[in-house]
């Protein structure tokens, strides 16, 4: 079993009592990725039930005299890219038996996602979020309720995403006989940051088909935001072998981690993280709550960590991702 596909980054830093679910988690990853009726369910729901593909829209009038294309992951069912992630995840707990599904959310979007495809497999939902994030995030709180989720407020720390992640760690490691931890990005430990990846990656293939459908030619750059670096690896991956095309990930100023980080150790793997000099994490902050990670995911992590203190102040990350092989494991 490979437990980092991204060299010094990745790994499993988890109690002893997580490394069967997680081997069992890969096996059965690998089983699907090599199952032709895997693939062909997963295609059913992101066509049928998802609404993939998005378009690819030409924004005319925000940059006149540039071509500015939106890849519409926002028209995806539920409003965000998480969709492609849950849906490939729920197809793959169910082929593991796992009948309760735990999640963590920020913006709400995640926990939206995986409340919906719950509903649609009958799945008992809980879904950690933080206080902050579900006094800002109401309405995605209600529709988790509606949708039958159970959603557990987080009230310690700064009351958001990463504390909301802890909990339903602790869930799973509690619940791991029964339970998925159905995580929403690039996050936690080996298999999920590769297998997030790869389920986001439908992104990167439909954008560089759709822009040389619609422009005749690949583009100068792509830029998508990073939080926890689902977006944005997933479309990233698409253009990792044209050398021509610009790849930039843009942080949130107050959760940099990737552009302003260090090398450490956060919910179960080793990423650039916010942290101090003895590895304590600090606080991320945005006004956006699905940006508001202390760190980035290994695959969105650069190739060479940034020497502490040097790190990119600027919110925007130059090489987020490494650039010319995709990171090696699937
Ligand atoms: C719409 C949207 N975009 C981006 C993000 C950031 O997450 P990621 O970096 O995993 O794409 C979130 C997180 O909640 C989100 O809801």
């Amino acid at each position: 079993m490979s437990t980092s596909a991204f060299g010094a980054y990745g790994g499993r830093y988890v109690p002893e009592t997580l490394i069967p679910a997680l081997d069992e988690l890969e096996r059965g990853w690998r089983d699907a990725l090599a199952d032709d009726t895997f693939h062909a369910e997963l295609h059913a729901l992101l066509t049928s039930y998802a609404g993939r593909p998005t378009p690819l829209t030409l924004s005319e009038r925000f940059a006149p005299g540039k071509r500015i294309y939106l890849k519409r992951e926002d028209l995806l069912h539920t409003g965000a890219h998480k969709l492609n992630n849950a849906l490939g995840q729920v197809v793959l707990a169910q082929r593991l038996g796992k009948r309760r599904i735990v999640a963590e959310t920020g913006a709400g979007q995640h926990g939206v996602a995986t409340a919906t495809v719950c509903a649609k497999f009958g799945l008992e939902c809980v879904v950690y979020m933080g206080e902050e994030d579900m006094r800002r995030q109401r309405p995605n709180v209600e529709r988790m309720g509606l949708l039958g989720a159970e959603v557990r407020p987080v009230d310690f720390g700064t009351k958001t995403l990463k504390e909301a992640t802890s909990e339903a760690i602790r869930d799973w490691i509690t619940n791991v006989e029964t339970t998925h931890y159905l995580i929403g990005s690039c996050v936690g430990p080996a298999p999920y940051p590769e297998l997030v990846r790869d389920l986001q990656a439908v992104i990167g293939r439909e954008t560089r088909a759709q822009i040389l459908e619609a422009a005749g030619r690949l583009p100068d750059a792509v830029v998508a935001c990073v939080g926890g670096g689902s977006n944005a690896i997933g479309m990233f991956s698409g253009f990792l072998a044209d050398e021509g095309v610009r790849i930039v990930g843009v942080e949130a100023a107050g959760a940099a981690s990737l552009g302003t980080g260090r090398p450490g150790v956060l919910h179960g793997s080793r990423s650039s993280v916010l942290a101090d000099e003895d590895g304590q994490i600090a606080d991320a902050h945005s006004i956006s709550a699905g940006l508001a990670h202390p760190r980035g995911g290994p695959p969105a992590a650069p190739p060479r960590p940034p020497t502490p203190g040097t790190g990119a102040a600027s919110s925007i990350s130059p090489r987020p991702t490494p650039r010319r092989s995709p990171p090696s494991g699937g």
